[in-house]
């Protein structure tokens, strides 16, 4: 199994440690533009090969493609991250047109890849991987309901005063500030909703420090988060590699599912070695169902910014 990076800045990087300590691909090239940075990243990973018990071997390469060749799944990190007091939005000027050259080289050198986006605006470059690639629907996915879950079941957990691990939940919907639809009706401790533990008023203030998950830490750090980002890659890259058919919610591209059609977004998937293997469609509330219309209508919005 190979998997190919692109981008060798906090995300990407992160990604590829998370995949190599978690052991289960053979192969992972990190790629950058900027002269030797992914080769310098790649080596200082592999010096953590020893120490952290792991056998995947980690190259880079700056820019050469030709490296790439055969990846099974591809990940694309490239591009500029938000800075404090930014949205995910204003990235698409400069991330549009590298996202569109990164897919289009992934491609021409793995044609039968699965991509995985997570550049921002990620649900639109998610779209835009679609409409350059042409691949098939199934073989794109958009990063960001991973991380936003994670961020949801850490909000839950703190609000509940109760271990991560007893904890489930899930965020569908756009990545986005506005977008995210944290998934209450459906969260649980233990199989047992969380609205049996804390007030519906607490639960409206873990939705909302979930929705600003990832603008709390750009404001925090100064630029926008790796860990839990490059660790929510490493879980889909995972579920793909070794076709697990566990369900995270991903950008997909939607053709009637939800209500919804000729956009990417997030909804609940299964993820085999196919890439996506089938669309789940849950109940949701009357208020998740008309946020997630209202999120739609969002991201079709940065979507016509595209110049397609
Ligand atoms: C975040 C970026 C990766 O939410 O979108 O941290």
């Amino acid at each position: 199994m190979k998997i190919t990076v692109v981008g060798a800045g906090a995300v990407g990087a992160s990604c590829a440690e998370y995949i190599a300590i978690k052991n289960f691909a053979a192969e992972v090239v990190l790629l950058d533009i900027k002269e030797g940075y992914a080769e310098g990243k790649a080596m200082d990973l592999m010096q953590c090969a020893s120490l952290n018990g792991f056998d995947t071997k980690i190259t880079g390469s700056t820019n050469d493609y030709t490296k790439t060749a055969g990846s099974h799944i591809c990940v694309i990190t490239s591009g500029i991250p938000r800075k404090p007091g930014m949205t995910r939005e204003e990235l698409i000027g400069i991330n549009a047109g590298i996202v569109k050259t990164v897919s289009e080289n992934l491609v021409k050198h793995s044609p039968d890849t699965v991509l995985i986006v997570v550049s921002n605006p990620m649900d639109t470059m998610t779209y835009l991987a679609h409409k350059v690639t042409g691949l098939p629907k199934h073989k794109i996915i958009g990063m960001g309901g991973a991380l936003d879950s994670a961020r949801f079941k850490y909000r839950l957990a703190e609000a509940l005063e109760a271990p991560i691990s007893d904890v489930d939940g899930m965020v569908i919907g756009g990545h986005s500030d506005v977008g995210m639809v944290p998934l209450i009706s459906h969260a649980t401790r233990n199989s047992i909703k969380v609205s049996e533990f804390i007030s519906q008023e607490r639960l409206e203030q873990v939705k909302e420090d979930t929705k600003v998950g990832g603008a709390t830490l750009t404001k925090l750090l100064g630029t926008s988060a790796w860990y839990a980002p490059g660790a929510a890659v490493s879980g889909l890259v995972q579920a793909i590699a070794c076709d697990q058919k566990k369900i995270f919610p991903c950008s997909t591209l939607l053709d009637g599912e939800y209500e919804l059609s000729d956009l990417c977004i997030g909804v609940p998937v299964v993820l085999g070695a196919n890439g996506i293997e089938n669309i789940v469609e849950i109940e949701l509330s009357t208020a998740e169902k008309e946020h997630l219309q209202k999120s739609a209508e969002g991201v079709k919005k940065t979507n016509g910014l595209l110049n397609l």
